[in-house]
Formats: structure tokens, sequence, C-alpha cells
């Protein structure tokens, strides 16, 4: 096994590829921990990554069932940093309680326990959620911010959000209580994103920017009328990455939300403005995402890191084009 500096679970994901290439531009050497050899040869072979200068930087492990006991303690060793990506999102094709509720909670808490037993470890940075302080479902009258706590929910699960929800909060709620128990030596992050928009850097044509979260936003200005309301909530990826890649620096440790309140179906304003031709041609059409009002705070973040998030608006503009330059439009 190669030596490395820093572990990243998920990135293979939306965001954790975002962050992948930000940390090996930042000089670390990662080393990602992938489901299989076949997804780790095509994360290993990406143009983004190839072309990066890199790539040597970059070493693989596969780490097959996140939810095995023990399941990092090889993927851990000699690293100082770890940052947890990896969980399922709500999917319709996953089992609530085993495929979404457990390795969200499974996933924290086998990483957990492997970093304690490595004494290289400093720093852990995990990737919760806006739904992890978020009481399901919301109320629209209570601030929350990243240091809301909502109890654990019993299970079992049978519907996709609640379960994806509990085990967001679950897993929190382990991560403290384990800080509080166990104290260990590494310093915990905790990443409150909302839902993740932008520029998807894995995406190699039209089709591929649907498979992370930038599928709702699509849906919202290509016509689509979704069923289920959504809560608010969302976050630019490049901020995302940037507060996880924050999170590793000597003196960061506590929450960070990074998500700014917005309203779904104001994507069409968006795009209105900003792609008029896209729209008059009927690449671009009125969706319907309802939104579900949620009063998140995350403020502290943005003054703590002394940056400004990017707008409901950057994220639009930046998936809308990505959109219209991978379908050969012009963007
Ligand atoms: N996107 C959002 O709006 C959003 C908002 C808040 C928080 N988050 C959190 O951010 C993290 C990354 O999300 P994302 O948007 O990048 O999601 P994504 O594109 O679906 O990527 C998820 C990553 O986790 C891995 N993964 C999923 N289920 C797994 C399992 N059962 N065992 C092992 N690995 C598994 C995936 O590996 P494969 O490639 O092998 O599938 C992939 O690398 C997650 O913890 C998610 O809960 C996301």
């Amino acid at each position: 096994m190669s030596s490395a500096d820093l572990l990243i679970t998920g990135a293979t994901g939306f965001i954790g590829f975002k962050v992948l290439l930000g940390a090996l531009q930042e000089g670390y050497t990662v080393r990602a921990a992938v489901r299989s050899s076949e997804k780790g040869e095509t994360l290993a072979s990406h143009p983004k990554i190839t072309a990066s200068n890199k790539a040597d930087n970059l070493s693989l492990i596969e780490v097959p069932d996140i939810t095995r006991d023990g399941a990092y303690d090889e993927a851990i060793k000699g690293v100082t940093y770890v940052i947890h990506l990896a969980s399922p999102l709500p999917s319709p094709f996953l089992d609530p309680q085993t495929g979404i509720y457990e390795p969200n909670i499974k996933g924290v808490s086998t990483l957990l326990v492997s970093a304690s037993k490595e004494p290289s470890v400093k720093k852990v940075v995990i990737t919760s959620s806006v739904f992890a302080n978020t009481p399901f479902p919301p109320d629209p009258s209570q601030e929350i911010t990243a240091e809301t706590r909502v109890p654990d929910l019993p299970g079992p699960f049978d519907s996709i959000l609640p379960a994806y929800s509990a085990g967001k909060i679950g897993a929190l709620n382990f991560t403290e209580r384990f800080i509080n128990e166990k104290k260990p030596s590494f310093t915990v992050v905790n990443v409150f994103p909302g839902f993740v928009f932008g520029r998807d850097d894995r995406a190699l044509d039209a089709k591929e920017l649907y498979a992370g979260t930038n599928r709702i936003l699509l849906g919202a200005i290509t016509g689509q009328s979704a069923p289920n309301p959504m809560p608010a909530g969302a976050t630019h990826v490049d901020d995302a990455a940037k507060v996880h890649l924050a999170g590793l620096k000597e003196g960061m440790s506590g929450n960070f939300g990074v998500t700014t309140v917005h309203d779904f179906n104001d994507a069409w304003t968006a795009v209105q403005k900003h792609f008029p031709e896209a729209v008059a041609d009927g690449t671009f059409k009125q969706g319907n995402q309802p939104t579900v009002p949620v009063n998140w705070n995350a403020h502290q973040t943005e003054i703590d890191l002394n940056f400004t998030f990017k707008t409901y608006e950057d994220m639009v503009v930046d998936v809308a084009g990505q959109y219209l330059e991978l379908s050969g439009k012009k963007a």
C-alpha cells in the first residue's frame, strides 16, 4: 500500500470528486477508499485526474463493505487526515432501512473506531447534512444551525427520506457520543451541506449530470413536475468542497453549516435571465419542484472561514451551463 497523508471515502461521488481534485491541488497525497477495483480504475483514469499532474499522488484501496466492523482498519493506516463522504443518498432503488439508514450510521461508526486504533490520525472530517439537524418534517418557525441537535429517530424505516434523515441524525449523534465517551486523540469536524448543486466534474456527457443531486435542479428547468416537496437549503459544490478542505487545517474543529435558504423553482427565473436562447428554443422548460421552507442559518461558517457562499442563482447558472455544454449547445 502506498503511503498517503489523507484518506478520502466517497471520492467517486459528486462532492467527493470535487474534494479529491481540491485535495490533490493543495498538495495532499490521497488514498481513496472505493467499493471495487472497477470503481477505482474509473476514478484514477478520469481525464480530470490524469490531466492534473497529480495522478501520482493518488492511490486506491478497496473497502467493499463500509458497514463491516474493522472496514477501514487497513485503509486508515498511516494517514494524518480523513474526509469521510461515503454514504448512500436517498434513492428509490435502495431499501430504506438496510440500504440508506444503516450504511449512513455504520459507515461513520466503523470509520471512527478504525481511526481511534490508528495513532497517526489527527483529524477526521465527516460529511453530515442539513437533514441531521432538521426535525422531520421541518418546522419553519425554528431557526436551525450547525449546533442544533435532533434526538435519534426510532426505526425501522420504510420510506427513503425519513430513512436518510434518521441515518444522518443517528450518525451525528453517534459521533458526538463517541467523542464524549472515548475521548479520541484526533479532532472531528462535521460539515452540514444542503442540497448540493454545481458543475459535476465527473460528468463527460449530459446524461451523467443526472447521476447526482443536480438532477433535482435539472428537473425544475427541463419541464419535470416533481411529486414531492423538498426542504429548502442549497449549497454550491465548490463551497461544500472548500469547507471540507478548510476542516483539515490546524485549529479547525466543530460544526460547519454550508447552506443557503432557497426556493427550487427560482431556477426558472435564473435560466430565463442567463440562457434566454435556450429558453426560446425549448431546451429549457419550466418545471415544478415544490419547496418546504426551512429556516437553516449557516452564516457562522461564512464568518469563521471569511468567505461568502455562492448563491442559488450561481448554482443554476453552473448546472444549466454545463448541461448546455455537454449537450453540444451554446452556453
Ligand atoms: N448531494 C447532496 O445534496 C448532499 C447534501 C448533504 C450531504 N450530502 C452527503 O455528502 C456525501 C456525498 O454525497 P454526494 O452527493 O457526493 O453523493 P454521491 O454522488 O451519490 O456519492 C456518494 C459516494 O458514497 C459512496 N457510497 C454510497 N453508498 C455507499 C455504500 N453503501 N457503501 C460504500 N460507499 C457508498 C459512493 O460510492 P460508489 O461510487 O461506489 O457508489 C460515492 O463515492 C454523502 O455523505 C451525502 O449524504 C450530500
